[in-house]
């Protein structure tokens, strides 16, 4: 069994969630600067400003703002063919709606690449990754605001000019998806600088923000692939699969509907066109979208080149009737384990996961995210040995493979999430820790951020070696 030559093996991370240096550069405060730390089960806190004593992970993280060469030659030492970060925003445009770039920031990014590519590093770029300027935020209420097209458009083409012969991989919004779930505000929040107003219609202003979100992301695709015919440029999903909980004909129109929610997000812009299935339910529910005239022809000359998505988990569902949006209701899967932050170690599922994107969309994918967040420590030997994490990629990987091989996926790389610990998007904490690499800091923010290669570093070296052979 053979992955193709050429395959892309790396690892992810998000400007936020490691850089640090939140106000230096010229930087300015993203709505990633002002969320607190959480817990297992308990999200982060989103406080208005930003407000002296409070604990925000993300104004240090593990700094690798000022420690990135000694970071890149951390990972080039286990073979990557690629990176994947985001370009923090607010560094290229401090508030957001500036027309002019900061030059430092861009600098910053330029530097980063280039020593990517000293060790022969393909960079993967997202240019949205859960860091909308505050500003924009604040000011225009997120991407509720039409304006936010004009804003993103012009940040992505300064950006695609910018670094034309250094990226060709990019994404425009990670996890577009994930504000389906309008109950939780780190959701909304991060996905798009939004926060509902009291008695809102929610679905309503989702959609509405997804819309505009579509067309910028439309317009990007088109715009860049005039900078570079050679750019490949990806959508981004969360991608949890839903199986249904029973047999039950009920429960496959649960799960089917339940899919369907992240469907839509990789429909719009995997097709180029809303699908029939939301097109009802917005009759259904009176939903109400404005557009612009244009709209759905940028919609449509906007498809992406390929599709990027994570995959941590699935999720089980039965028929649930008092649901009017006839959702299922979410239930625990007792054919799989689960991480101490109740997250679903599912490695068939990202076989099946594979499966139900290529069929669908028979474009290329790329694994962007994948990973288990444990609770870790030095032990007597002064090793971390995380043969937890260790067991979980092996049995994805051993997944994917099938799915290349036998299932004829086409898949052009695999990033595991945050290869490098770092802080953690949903809780806020640096102990839910994904690295080969260990990083001293606890999540009160105490330790030397000195970096230490765990047990799993010498295995994913081997890994990588071998494509994918030796695991
Ligand atoms: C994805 C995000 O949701 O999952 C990352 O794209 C995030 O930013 C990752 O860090 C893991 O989630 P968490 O909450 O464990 O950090």
């Amino acid at each position: 069994m053979a992955l193709p030559k050429g395959f892309l093996w790396g690892g992810a991370v998000a400007a936020h969630q490691l850089e640090g240096a939140w106000n230096v550069g010229g930087k300015g405060p993203s709505v990633a600067d002002v969320m607190t730390v959480g817990a297992p089960g308990v999200e982060r806190g989103i406080t208005d400003g930003i407000i002296e004593g409070e604990n925000y992970p993300n104004h240090e993280a593990i700094d690798f703002y000022h420690r990135y060469k000694e970071d890149i030659a951390l990972l080039a030492g286990m073979g990557f063919k690629c990176f994947r970060t985001s370009i923090a925003w607010t560094r290229i445009f401090p508030n957001g709606d500036e027309l002019e770039p900061n030059e430092e920031g861009l600098k910053f990014y330029d530097d980063l690449f280039d020593e990517m590519h000293k060790y022969g590093m393909e960079p993967v770029v997202t240019l949205s990754h859960f860091e909308i300027p505050l500003h924009l935020a604040n000011e225009y209420g997120g991407w509720r605001n039409r304006k936010m097209i004009e804003f993103f458009v012009r940040f992505a083409k300064v950006c695609f000019e910018r670094y034309k012969d250094k990226v060709k991989y990019w994404m425009t919004f990670n996890e577009i998806n994930n504000q389906r779930n309008t109950e939780s505000p780190f959701l909304t929040f991060t996905n798009s600088g939004l926060l509902y107003k009291e008695g809102e219609d929610r679905y309503q202003v989702m959609y509405q923000a997804a819309h505009y979100e579509f067309v910028a992301s439309a317009i990007a695709v088109i715009e860049g692939h005039k900078i570079n015919p050679d750019f490949q440029i990806g959508c981004m999903i969360a991608f949890c699969p839903t199986y249904p909980a029973s047999a039950a004909p009920q429960d496959q129109i649960a799960a089917l509907k339940e899919m369907d929610r992240t469907y839509v997000f990789a429909d719009v812009q995997c097709r180029g066109h809303y699908p029939s299935y939301i097109l009802k339910e917005w009759e259904r529910f009176g939903t109400d979208i404005r557009m612009e005239p244009e709209d759905l022809k940028i919609i449509q000359e906007g498809t992406v080149d390929y599709i990027a998505f994570s995959y941590y988990m699935t999720f089980t569902t039965e028929y649930d009737e008092s649901n009017v949006r006839h959702l299922g209701r979410e239930k625990k899967n007792p054919f799989v384990k689960a991480n101490d932050w109740g997250w679903q170690i599912d490695p068939i599922g990202l076989r099946y996961a594979l499966n139900l994107l290529q069929e669908r969309y028979e474009l290329p994918l790329m694994i962007v995210e994948n990973g288990i967040g444990l609770h870790e420590h030095e032990e007597a030997d002064g090793m971390i040995h995380d043969d937890a994490r260790i067991e979980y990629f092996a049995n994805h990987i051993t997944e994917m493979k099938k799915a290349v091989e036998l299932d004829g996926v086409t898949l052009i790389g695999y990033c595991p999430w945050g290869p490098i610990d770092l802080v953690s998007a949903g809780t806020g904490e640096m102990e839910k820790r994904y690295g080969f690499i260990y990083v001293d800091k606890n999540n009160k923010g105490e330790g030397t951020l000195a970096r230490k290669p765990k047990k799993s570093y010498y295995w994913y070296k081997r890994v990588i070696e071998t494509n994918g052979e030796n695991l």
